[in-house]
């Protein structure tokens, strides 16, 4: 998978899609996410203001903050599902978003749930059971979405999301619902698949432990801007009781202006959810 120039799309409001981003990584790529000066008001207030962010394919990239600062609305800027009231946002023109709730059509069996997905209605079928066997639960292909638990039905989204092979993937507190133990294997999981299909992921969740172990970079959104973009210099799997995961554990939670926890399972932002 790969953004070329053709395949990115300009979602910002207002700018003609000729301008959209041609400018060249160091290495030559081109970036999977463009966004400069984005901003987004909402009944006279800011909630974004001036937001930059350059994603390359592959990057995956968590997005922190306390709840209420923006981080769905950017990540729905960017899915271009919301528009900014001012800034250029490029992104590619395949990209998926999984919510915290599956979003499962009732009225559908699985498959075709994840069908849904697929660009090419006569190969759908197939490729829908091929992700559900990816996400480990082919065996629930022909089940009504009703009968699976909140971790299998998440799975699904998650197929639903890969079947068309994006080039970019949006995630907002995709776990958050999920038990701790679920917890765990999904991140297991979405590692797994975002290695091996390689597409550009911006993660928002509260779980600053779930940003550190998946993200390459940890973004902290506050006041409307990016307040802090952290390379996660840790070789995976990474274990939360190494030192530089800590190190960096207790970072984050002094930039979110939370008293660092101690002994506890993870370390959570508080959040609206
Ligand atoms: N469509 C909307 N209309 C008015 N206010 C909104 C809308 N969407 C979000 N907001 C407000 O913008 C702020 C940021 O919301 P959101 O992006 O959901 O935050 P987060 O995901 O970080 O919790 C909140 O105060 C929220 O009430
Ligand atoms: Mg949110």
């Amino acid at each position: 998978m790969s953004a070329s120039a053709e395949t990115l799309e300009n979602v910002s409001q207002a700018v003609d899609a000729s301008t959209a981003d041609r400018t060249p990584t160091p290495a030559g790529e081109r970036y999977a996410v463009r966004a400069s000066g984005v901003r987004r008001v909402f009944s006279g207030r800011a909630v974004l203001d001036g937001v930059d962010l350059a994603l390359k394919k592959g990057d995956f990239v968590a997005l922190l903050g306390p709840s209420g600062t923006g981080k769905t609305t950017l990540l729905r800027i960017i899915g271009g599902l919301d528009i900014a009231d001012e800034g250029h946002v490029v992104v590619p023109r395949l990209r998926s978003i999984v919510f915290q709730e599956p979003r499962l059509v009732p009225s559908q069996r699985v498959w075709r749930n994840v069908a849904l997905g697929a660009r090419r209605p006569r190969a759908a079928r197939r490729r829908a059971l091929d992700a559900l066997a990816e996400v480990g639960i082919d065996q629930h292909a022909m089940a009504w979405p009703r009968t699976l638990s909140g971790g299998e039905a998440q799975r699904v989204a998650l197929a639903r999301a890969l079947v068309t092979e994006p080039d970019l993937l949006l995630l907002d507190e995709p776990f958050a619902s999920l038990d701790a133990l679920t917890r765990i294997k999904m991140h297991d999981l979405l590692a797994a698949l975002c290695a091996k299909h390689q597409p550009a992921v911006v993660l928002v969740t509260h779980d600053v432990d779930e940003a550190i172990l998946l993200a390459d970079r940890v973004l902290v959104l506050s006041n409307g801007t990016i307040a802090l973009d952290q390379h996660v210099d840790i070789e995976k799997p990474r274990r939360r009781d190494d030192p530089r995961f800590l190190e960096l554990r207790a970072t984050l939670l002094e930039q979110l202006g939370i008293a660092r926890t101690v002994g506890g399972e993870g370390a959570d932002v508080p959040s609206d959810h």
